[in-house]
């Protein structure tokens, strides 16, 4: 690895969540989980960081959820935001600030960026043709328009994005485009907006990355940059005509709005500014409780973005990797006074139980779902996350390896090593440590081998290698198991209490280091394991010695870090996960398209009455059919419908119906039926009588 210079400070990001929903554990494996690692990590060094965050509240992933869920779009954000910052802090990711694309501050900074390019003069003012949908008289953003995509042929494709492939689109590559508001085929029409000319960074772009970060960045990161460099890159607009978004500062700019990813990656340097805000007016909101920034003042933000000692991480999944690798780069570069990442270490996605996570599929775990069942067990996951973390390519969560790392690793290595050092402690020692006493080989070949720990996790953490790291953890809780099995300090008690102290003594420090080291992975169980040593505060440099404890140190209370997880628990999240697929099967179920326009005098020739139900009975033979008797007002008469599988014929007796009555006369299974019971047919196939539940003569016309 090559030692990196040593920054004064580091400003670490991760992705802004749409608040368009809740977020599932794909994107804490994403972003979430390795950069709260990292932010943990470099804090315990006592570095100077910012973890920075929020929601993206715009974009037309906004107003779309509004649209399905019936409601306004800030409705939708406000609901979202909370939610989705609030499943973060209790899954222990400890932003100092988890701020908001819809707060003013984010407004004024992101028309403040827009108005420093624009000035400078670096965007290109072009008039073209956009998608327009001429029913519902807008123009099309990105994602409103659908179609196949020319990379892999998916019929589905958005826009801007092809979700099967990952390949970032433009609406104009699309084959047979389709408007998702009306159906309709969109027609080109002009209009202006302001571009950023990426192709004439290409030069920059090919130094900084493809010379200066081919040892340091991920593979999958520098191939992903290699290639759309190497394809050569477009201007791409930065703004839209849109209704929901952050209002061009121009005079010249009515109806439109900054693109949402030239607003959304402002939105980690206005975070940073709410952030040292705040902090300035005494006011504590945003940073974790136990973070101490010291005196700060409201201007601070400028050395997390502007000073060249500060080393800037965005945390990303890959599809975010273009906008974090090659477009705000050339913001930050071109507006000159900031930095540029020194790294972005996107993971891959990750699959759950072998299909491809999706809450709209309802193929997911989602963060509130998981806190609601396993409120105690934020650890849990985390450690699942981190074991199985897609660093190099598309990984996969099932339950049985979750419920496997918990009952296999987290529960029979590190806590059943942690109990045993604190009961045996306790039973022959009072739970006072004992002294070490003279050390023998095996002594010292253990605390030699615990000396490696800090370094190497850091140095797994430091090259983004988070899985490793983890494996290097449970390595050490690994040694204290060993250790003990090897010296049964159990048998000694009888003959050599000296020697049992020793033991003890060691696994006692062997358990403060892991207090120590699993901090970054297992904040919650650290803090716990931390009360039970009854140890203070530590920093990362403490960790690597037998020494941490001293002798005659009162330890806390044994207590069980973790528990096993039941075999039926794990049956019941299978269940509900295929329960949530069939559900949201049922509710994706496309609607009937649109039948041909009809005149008034098409509708008007249809007789449509209230009748009443005097009769029913099943059809011999059919298992849909029952025979009505219906009094229409006009006369009472068969008819014969297919609800023998909703209805039963006692339930239709006395029923209102909603009967056609000129339909021509029809012979079904050697009875004429004359007329037709109207009847609305669920997602799930179900019929419903319609009509009014209100009495209504029989025979009342029906228009
Ligand atoms: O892909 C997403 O979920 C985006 N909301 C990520 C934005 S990251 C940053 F640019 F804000
Ligand atoms: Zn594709």
């Amino acid at each position: 690895m090559v030692k990196e210079k040593n920054y004064k400070r580091y400003t670490v990001t991760a992705a802004l969540p749409y608040a368009n929903g809740p977020k599932h554990i794909g994107h804490l494996a994403g972003a979430y989980i390795p950069s709260d690692v990292y932010a943990r990590y470099l804090r315990l060094n006592k570095k100077n960081v910012v973890f920075v965050c929020g929601s993206d509240e715009h974009g037309t992933a906004i107003p779309n959820q509004a649209l399905k869920e019936n409601t306004t779009s800030q409705a939708i954000i406000d609901k979202y935001h909370a939610l989705i910052r609030d499943c973060l802090y209790k899954l222990g990711i400890s932003f100092d600030v988890y701020h908001r694309t819809s707060d003013p501050l984010h407004h004024q900074t992101s028309q403040e960026f827009f108005l420093t390019l624009y000035n400078k003069g670096l965007l290109t003012e072009e008039t073209s043709e956009q998608y327009f949908d001429d029913e519902a008289n807008v123009f099309l953003a990105d994602r409103y328009i659908v179609g196949t995509c020319p990379k892999c042929g998916h019929t589905n494709a958005y826009g801007d994005q092809c979700e099967k492939c990952g390949s970032s689109l433009s609406p104009s590559e699309l084959i047979n485009p389709k408007s998702t508001l009306t159906g309709k085929v969109p027609i080109l029409k002009p209009t202006k907006h302001w571009y950023l000319p990426l192709d004439q960074y290409e030069g920059w772009l090919t130094k900084w990355i493809l010379e200066g970060h081919k040892s340091d960045w991920k593979v999958n990161v520098y191939g992903q940059c290699k290639s759309w460099i190497d394809a050569g890159l477009q201007s791409r607009a930065m703004t839209r005509d849109l209704d929901w978004g952050i209002k061009v500062p121009l005079p010249d700019a009515e109806g439109k709005v900054l693109y949402v990813w030239f607003d959304a990656p402002i939105g980690y340097i206005s975070a940073t500014r709410a952030l040292f805000q705040e902090l300035e007016a005494g006011n504590r909101n945003y940073a974790t409780p136990q973070r101490d920034f010291g005196n700060v003042s409201a201007e601070d933000w400028k050395a997390y973005w502007q000073d060249e000692e500060t080393k800037l991480v965005h945390f990303v999944g890959k599809d975010n990797i273009v906008f974090h690798c090659i477009i705000f780069p050339v913001m930050l570069h071109s507006a000159e006074q900031y930095i540029v990442p020194q790294n972005v270490p996107a993971n891959e996605f990750m699959n759950l139980e072998g299909d491809k996570m999706s809450t709209s599929r309802g193929w997911s775990i989602e963060m509130h779902e998981y806190i609601e069942d396993f409120p105690d067990k934020p650890d849990v996951l985390r450690y699942a996350l981190l074991t199985n973390l897609p660093e190099t390519k598309d990984s996969e969560f099932t339950w049985k390896d979750y419920q496997a790392k918990n009952n296999n690793e987290l529960v029979a290595i590190f806590g059943n090593f942690v109990n045993r050092a604190m009961v045996l402690t306790q039973k022959y020692f009072e739970g006072k440590v004992p002294l070490q006493g003279a050390l023998t080989d095996q002594d010292k070949n253990v605390i030699e081998a615990l000396t490696l720990f800090p370094a190497k996790i850091g140095a797994s953490i430091e090259s983004y290698r988070f899985r490793e790291a983890t494996a290097n953890l449970m390595d050490l809780a690994r040694l204290g198991n060993k250790y003990l099995a090897d010296t049964e300090p159990w048998k000694l008690a009888k003959t050599d209490m000296e020697r049992v102290g020793t033991i003890l003594n060691l696994s006692i420090q062997i358990a403060a280091n892991l207090a120590i080291l699993s901090e970054p992975f297992l904040p919650f169980s650290a803090e716990k394991l931390r009360k039970i040593l009854a140890l203070d505060q530590f920093t990362w440099k403490d960790g690597g010695t037998a020494e941490i404890v001293a002798s005659g140190h009162q330890l806390g209370a044994a207590e069980l870090l973790f528990n096993k997880i039941e075999d039926d628990v794990i049956a019941g999240q299978i269940n509900r996960l295929n329960e949530n697929k069939k559900k949201m099967e049922l509710q994706n179920q496309p609607v009937e398209a649109a039948k041909a326009e009809i005149t008034f005098d098409d509708f008007s020739k249809m007789d449509m009455r209230i009748g009443k139900v005097v009769s029913a009975e099943r059809v011999e033979k059919s298992k849909k059919l029952l025979k009505l008797q219906v009094d229409t007002g006009i006369d009472t008469r068969t008819v014969l419908s297919g609800i023998a599988e909703h209805y039963t014929p006692e339930e239709m007796i006395g029923k209102q119906v909603t009967i056609l009555v000129n339909l021509a006369p029809r012979k079904i299974m050697g009875f004429e039926s004359k007329g037709m019971i109207l009847m609305a047919e669920d997602k799930d196939g179900a019929l419903k009588l319609i009509g009014t539940s209100d009495p209504v003569a029989p025979g009342s016309m029906i228009s």
